[in-house]
């Protein structure tokens, strides 16, 4: 049995010895293309969705350093004292609102943070408001403690932009959380401040979560506003954002995210990140100190270096018969759309097996944009550009009716 074959089995086994409630894990759509990928020879990869981006020298030499120093044990349950100090005078610079420590959980990645939001607060019952497309973990995560998932579709053909009547009549008396995530992987659509304001303000006057998923809040382009949660909504009462330095400091592996909550609620989830993983990895925070406090232009290199990769990007798909493109303003993910009723998980295995270009299928991330394809393009100019010399004359070929 192949290694695909004994993951795909895993996630679909109804064996007793697992909890029921792993079955609501999919089959990883990510990781099917990139274990096929590992199989092939020159593959380029349109898949990753990872910076590709060394992370600042000044950040490395402050992990090094740190565990020169002896900072090899567990740090405090909130997280290390200065990265907490740190990022609440980062974050109320800002957000134009005062942050405390207090406010502030330091976790392993966004993951552990989404993980103990969401899982904290879904319960049978419950109902949770998800864009689909959207970000694979969030629907599972939901389904596994009993809650359900109340889809609202986002398209193409406005960008993939979330329309807050959509949210509004999704909302039910039995609604308890809203999942936002902008700039958004898949879409790179960036909400507007209008569309943020509208959604927080409702939630509040019906008492209902936010879950906002803010990783990318940096990687923003055009110079165009970017409404973070946390400067749109009057308290922090009924709000839980989330990042990480994963992104912004192309510091995936080093695994430091965070949460930032009401102080009720951090106290909550200290408990529960206690008896989950514990503390962050202690060097890496100190880590995350250094890239706080020390000099950031490092985020506008990254940023303009991305920034071109989109807009060659963008030229691509445009002149890439059968796909529909748009114009993403952040994250590093454009999701254009095949022909209405065209599998995309198809086409995207086909792809990678006849030209050997990994994109992700667009049913990874929700079940309203099947004909969809993800393309990331945290790769050079020039593995894009050598990928769209081999999509395009596969597209060309291609009678999809
Ligand atoms: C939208 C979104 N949220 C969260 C994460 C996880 O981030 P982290 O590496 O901080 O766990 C990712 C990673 O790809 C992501 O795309």
């Amino acid at each position: 049995m192949s290694k695909l074959d004994l993951e795909v089995d895993f996630y679909e086994s109804a064996n007793p010895v697992w909890n029921p409630a792993l079955l609501t894990i999919p089959v990883p759509g990510i990781r099917k293309m990139v274990n096929l990928a590992a199989t092939m020879e020159d593959v380029i990869h349109l898949s990753i969705g990872q910076p590709d981006i060394p992370a600042p020298p000044h950040v490395i030499e402050a992990v090094v350093e740190a565990l020169r120093a002896g900072q090899t044990g567990y740090t405090m349950d909130a997280g290390l004292p200065e990265l907490l100090e740190a990022l609440a005078d980062y974050y109320g610079e800002r957000s134009g609102r005062s942050i405390t420590a207090e406010n502030i959980l330091i976790t392993t990645g966004a993951t552990e943070a989404l993980y103990l939001a969401i899982t904290a607060v879904s319960a049978p019952g419950r109902e949770f408001i998800v864009v689909d497309p959207s970000f694979m973990l969030y629907a599972p995560l939901i389904r596994m403690n009993g809650g359900e998932v109340r889809e609202v579709p986002t398209r193409v053909e406005n960008n993939h932009q979330l329309d807050p009547q959509d949210v509004f009549d999704a909302i039910t008396p039995n609604t308890h959380a809203i999942v936002l995530n902008s700039p958004s992987n898949p879409t790179g659509t960036v909400y507007p401040r209008e569309t943020i304001e509208q959604i927080v303000q409702e939630a509040a006057y019906r008492g209902i979560y936010i879950i906002s998923d803010e990783v990318y809040d940096h990687l923003i382009y055009d110079d165009i506003d970017y409404a973070s949660v946390l400067s749109c909504c009057s308290d922090l009462d009924h709000v839980m954002v989330i990042s990480s330095f994963s992104k912004t400091f192309s510091m995936a592996g080093m695994r430091i995210g965070w949460m930032i909550a009401s102080q009720g609620a951090i106290k909550k989830l200290r408990r529960y990140h206690m008896f989950t993983t514990t503390v962050a990895n202690t060097p890496c925070q100190w880590g995350g100190v250094a890239a706080l406090r020390g000099d950031n232009s490092f985020i506008d290199e990254m940023v303009a270096t991305y920034q071109k990769r989109r807009d060659r990007l963008i030229e691509l798909v445009a002149l890439t018969p059968q796909l529909s493109g748009y114009k993403p303003e952040g994250a590093f993910y454009m999701f254009p759309s095949l022909p209405e009723g065209v599998n995309g998980s198809n086409v995207a295995l086909r792809l990678l097996r006849e030209t050997g270009v990994c994109t992700i299928a667009g049913d990874t991330f929700g079940d309203s944009c099947s004909n969809a394809l993800r393309i990331s393009y945290a790769t050079s100019i020039t593995q894009i550009e050598r990928a769209f010399e081999r999509i395009i004359p596969w597209m060309e070929k291609q009678d999809f009716n």
